[in-house]
């Protein structure tokens, strides 16, 4: 009997194997053929193939880990920092927003709304920090007035942190580094760390909400956003994304969610700040390295519908009721602030006909023919 078994299962492993192999090379082949051309369409089904058949992102760890690992926090000084703004014990949520020093007018709208840690507490029952994160002026000609602006907003509101670097779009990752490590250093009790861009909106009393009903169920592991899929790295060198093939060879990124807006729990911090000390930075789109960190610790990101990434919101209350984030606001902040958070929100979609006419709304909003980057359709459903 038992040698019968091991015959059989043997065999399973055989065939199997040979499914496997077959898939792979397969991919392989295709590949090869499609190495030559170089278009979105092709990029796509490569990344595609590789994520759902080979799917494995060993390499991370063997071709881009460090050979030494670096302490990043003591790369760059603090120039602004707040050691003692996380004092307090029940933080639930850790919000850092990514800014930089020119967008004054930015940070001023989101500290009246979304970013508004009184607010919260008074209204939504809960303790969060809000923290901008960023580098110092890109422009010579006027940094010293930047920097001193930077400095007397600071001591208004108290709630910048700077490091010595400069801030542009490719320093992207360290301020990534820099959010990680100073929420490892100075506040490893909050309960969530969410890190955001400084020209999106979030629906802080849905969020809240649902942070607080995690909380209470103690989740671990957790990451949440809108999540690109096996996306493939941009080889065009015209493009802002460009990565050279010497910064990342394979043809697909691991998942990771859009850098727009993302939630992690306190635990997903603690190991994405661990791996970031091993991986190499060099690769400045900072979604992606945190990508590659997390999926070096083993931690995949969760879609969340109402996530929008880079996309926009509908504007129409049976849509605020469920929102989270939305993308591009910088005008329409407050406006939206406003419409999103007025209680009428809550009552409309009440009751029988409540709920059919927002569905029907959703619908017709969000299941159109023509691609528009905002919600899925799905979310119609929920
Ligand atoms: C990652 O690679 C290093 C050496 O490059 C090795 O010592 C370590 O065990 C590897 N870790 C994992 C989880 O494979
Ligand atoms: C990033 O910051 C470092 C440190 O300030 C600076 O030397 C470098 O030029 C910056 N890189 C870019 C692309 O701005
Ligand atoms: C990181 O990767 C870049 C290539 O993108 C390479 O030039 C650099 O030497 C690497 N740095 C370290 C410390 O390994």
């Amino acid at each position: 009997m038992m040698v019968v078994r091991m015959f059989v299962s043997s065999r399973r492993v055989k065939i199997w194997q040979l499914v496997n192999l077959f898939a792979i090379s397969s991919i392989l082949t295709f590949m090869f053929y499609w190495g030559t051309t170089d278009n979105l369409v092709v990029s796509h089904m490569k990344s595609y193939s590789y994520r759902y058949l080979i799917n494995s992102y060993d390499f991370v760890n063997d071709s881009l880990s460090l050979k030494h690992s670096m302490d990043g926090a003591t790369r760059y000084q603090y120039l602004i920092n707040h050691k003692e703004k996380c004092q307090a014990q029940d933080v639930l949520l850790l919000l850092f927003i990514k800014t930089a020093p020119e967008n004054y007018d930015r940070r001023s709208a989101i500290r009246k709304t979304w970013g508004n840690e009184e607010y919260v507490r008074s209204q939504l029952n809960a303790n969060i920090k809000t923290l901008f994160a960023l580098g110092t002026p890109f422009n010579p000609l006027t940094r010293e007035e930047l920097q001193r602006n930077l400095v007397w907003e600071d001591q208004t509101y108290n709630d910048i942190i700077q490091q010595d670097f400069v801030d542009s779009f490719y320093n992207l990752t360290l301020k990534l580094l820099l959010q990680f490590s100073w929420a490892n250093s100075f506040c490893p009790h909050a309960k969530f760390l969410m890190t955001a861009d400084d020209d999106i909106f979030i629906h802080m009393p849905n969020l809240i909400e649902y942070l607080q009903s995690l909380a209470q169920i103690g989740v671990q592991d957790f990451w949440i956003g809108r999540v690109h899929l096996g996306a493939p790295p941009v080889r065009d060198k015209s493009s802002k994304y460009y990565v050279s093939y010497e910064m990342y060879q394979w043809p697909a990124y691991p998942d990771y969610t859009a850098g727009a807006a993302y939630v992690i729990s306190n635990d997903v911090a603690a190991k994405v700040y661990e791996a970031s000390q091993t991986i190499n930075s060099s690769l400045y789109i900072d979604d992606v390295f945190m990508g590659l960190c997390a999926n070096k610790m083993g931690i995949v990101p969760q879609y969340h519908v109402f996530f929008s990434g880079e996309g926009k919101t509908p504007y129409h209350p049976c849509i605020y009721d469920k929102m989270m984030t939305s993308h591009g606001h910088v005008q329409d902040l407050q406006d939206l602030w406003k419409a999103a958070t007025d209680p009428k929100v809550k009552t409309i979609s009440k009751g029988f006909f409540g709920q059919i006419y927002c569905r029907i709304i959703k619908i017709v909003l969000l299941c159109r023919l023509t691609y528009m980057d905002t919600y899925p359709c799905r979310a119609a459903f929920l």
